[in-house]
């Protein structure tokens, strides 16, 4: 099993947005995902909870018990568990870097969010870990032309320190909608451009967490075996 830590220091630049969807993407193309909702907000919880497979999806926890959470997916059968996390100083999200396979740091193409996106590559670096950086709600591009702020973003990114993900998502009222119906963008008719931008970038990660070593796509439906091995840590 792979882990996946999404985190950013500023607030609202999308970790929540990106955890979920990824998660979505992730089953959508038969990879066994389950997502930790390690934010005190319970943004994630808010989304997902209540829907008929939550037990099975989504795992409400703190930064202490991620450790363990980690270990009880692995044991669950879980291929992938993507943990989003809160807009935090750096001693509330080293428990999420330090479990995590590969870190996320989600950015918005603005001066604040690109400074804090390379603070937050430091701290990955410093405790060992792999990691990339995710533009978010980016302007999209008109005709195949990217808008000056995003240009400069994966300029500026250039020496972060760590790769930027050559697929940025898109500033789309679709990323909104999809969390009022409880769901991720590719729930729907999963070809619509949040949907296919979404999936790109899990395939992008995905390549990444495997060229790490073996991550074995389980595509067989093991809810109640993962839900029962989850629950035992109350
Ligand atoms: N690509 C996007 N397109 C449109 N809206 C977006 C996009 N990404 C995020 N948003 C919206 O921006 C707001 C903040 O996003 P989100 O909650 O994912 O950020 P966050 O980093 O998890 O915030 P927090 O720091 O509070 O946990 C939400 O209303 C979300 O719907
Ligand atoms: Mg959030």
């Amino acid at each position: 099993m792979k882990t996946l830590a999404v985190i950013s220091r500023k607030g609202g630049a999308g970790k929540t947005t990106v955890s979920v969807n990824l998660t979505m993407a992730a089953r959508a193309l038969g990879v066994k995902a389950v997502l930790a909702d390690a934010d005190p907000l319970r943004s994630a919880t808010d989304v997902l909870g209540s829907r008929e497979d939550a037990a099975s999806l989504l795992f409400p926890t703190t930064p202490a018990k991620l450790f363990a959470l980690t270990q009880a997916a692995s044991r669950s059968g879980a291929d992938l568990l993507i943990i989003d996390t809160a807009a935090a100083p750096e001693s509330d999200i080293t428990q999420a870097v330090k479990v995590a396979d590969l870190c996320l740091a989600v950015a918005r193409p603005t001066y604040l969010d690109l400074s804090a996106a390379v603070r937050s590559a430091q701290i990955i670096k410093h405790l060992g870990r792999e990691g990339m950086i995710v533009l978010n709600q980016c302007a999209p591009a008109r005709r195949g032309v990217e808008p000056p702020a995003v240009v400069k973003a994966f300029d500026a990114l250039r020496f972060a320190g760590l790769e930027t993900a050559p697929i940025a998502l898109r500033s789309r009222m679709a990323y909104q909608n999809a969390f009022t119906s409880r769901t991720g963008v590719c729930e729907a008719d999963g070809k619509d451009s949040a949907s296919l931008e979404i999936k790109a970038l899990f395939r992008h990660v995905w390549r990444a967490l495997k060229a790490q070593g073996e991550a074995p796509i389980r595509t067989a439906n093991d809810d109640i075996r993962m839900f029962e091995a989850l629950q035992t840590l109350g």
